[in-house]
């Protein structure tokens, strides 16, 4: 694919490219927005370094690749709701949503896209990874693949492992924790490339609908082990300024959490999806 108005750099094999040559801070034609998005599409999540973002400028610039909705579970900055900061503090020891996910799939509507924008990072670690769910599905065998089509999941926003990452801060926002449920298609396809993806994950998906948990979990397990093989990741290292705009249609993420005693503070915007199929 060619870019006329940005320059793409591929990171990793399986999803990631880095965007040149563009300044979110100023004014930006459709075309090089056209781009943009093209390259969002083709690579996952797309990476900007440098960039000077305030957080109302942060929610405009997410805003041309869809409507900015507010975090379910947190509340946004005072100044600009919309942007919700993701912040793990100096005495803190485990990270928000730190675990394989993507975002709120507890959802009827999960999100089809977040932007993080790296405000204050650790002087080591913080990286965050993705991973490719269309090379998930893809490598899966034929017979498995005729399984998994046509199941429905459910997902939950209460798993223990996934709450525990979330306290902190909800506590800190005094919200209460509401059970929030959602049943989605075990393998989606994407409205805009119409490629399949897995759209299981083990933060939120409980079980598979008309199976057990007990029954689930093996097939679970599998699948929560064969989404994220090293060969389907980037690794993305943040720098103040960096910013990386990921689709949660086709993509789970994972903050990694090894920079205990170091602040890290992010902004982030969520942008509205549709009901998978
Ligand atoms: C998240 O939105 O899950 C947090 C990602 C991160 O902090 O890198």
């Amino acid at each position: 694919m060619s870019y006329r108005h940005i320059e793409v750099r591929p990171v990793a094999g399986a999803l990631g490219a880095e965007v040149h040559g563009v300044d979110l801070s100023g004014a930006v034609n459709a075309d090089t927005v056209a781009e943009m998005r093209k390259a969002f599409l083709e690579h996952l999540v797309i990476f900007f370094r440098g960039q000077t973002l305030t957080p109302q400028r942060q929610l405009e610039v997410a805003g041309w690749f869809g409507a900015p909705m507010a975090y379910p579970q947190l509340k946004g900055l005072p100044e600009c709701p919309m942007v919700t900061a993701v912040i793990k503090r100096e005495n803190e020891r485990v990270n928000f949503g730190g675990v394989w996910h993507s975002d709120t799939t507890y959802l009827e509507r999960p999100p089809m896209a977040s932007m993080l924008y790296a405000v204050t990072i650790p002087p080591f670690g913080g990286d965050t990874m993705w991973a490719n769910q269309y090379l998930a599905y893809e490598t899966l065998s034929d017979g498995l693949k005729k399984t998994l089509d046509g199941m429905y999941a459910h997902n939950t926003s209460t798993k223990a492992e996934v709450s525990k990452t979330r306290e902190d801060r909800l506590k800190e926002a005094g919200v209460e924790l509401k059970p929030l449920l959602g049943r989605h298609p075990v393998v989606r396809t994407h409205p805009e490339t119409g490629k399949k993806a897995l759209f299981v994950n083990c933060a939120h998906t409980s079980h598979f609908e008309g199976w057990t948990e007990a029954e689930s979990t093996p097939l679970l397990q599998y699948l929560y082990a064969h989404q994220v093989k090293p060969e389907f990741t980037v690794r993305f290292r943040w720098e103040v300024g960096s910013i990386a705009f990921w689709d949660n249609r086709c993509a789970q993420h994972n903050p990694i959490n090894d920079y205990h005693g170091y602040l890290r503070v992010m902004h982030r915007v969520t942008l509205e999806g549709d009901v998978p199929a």
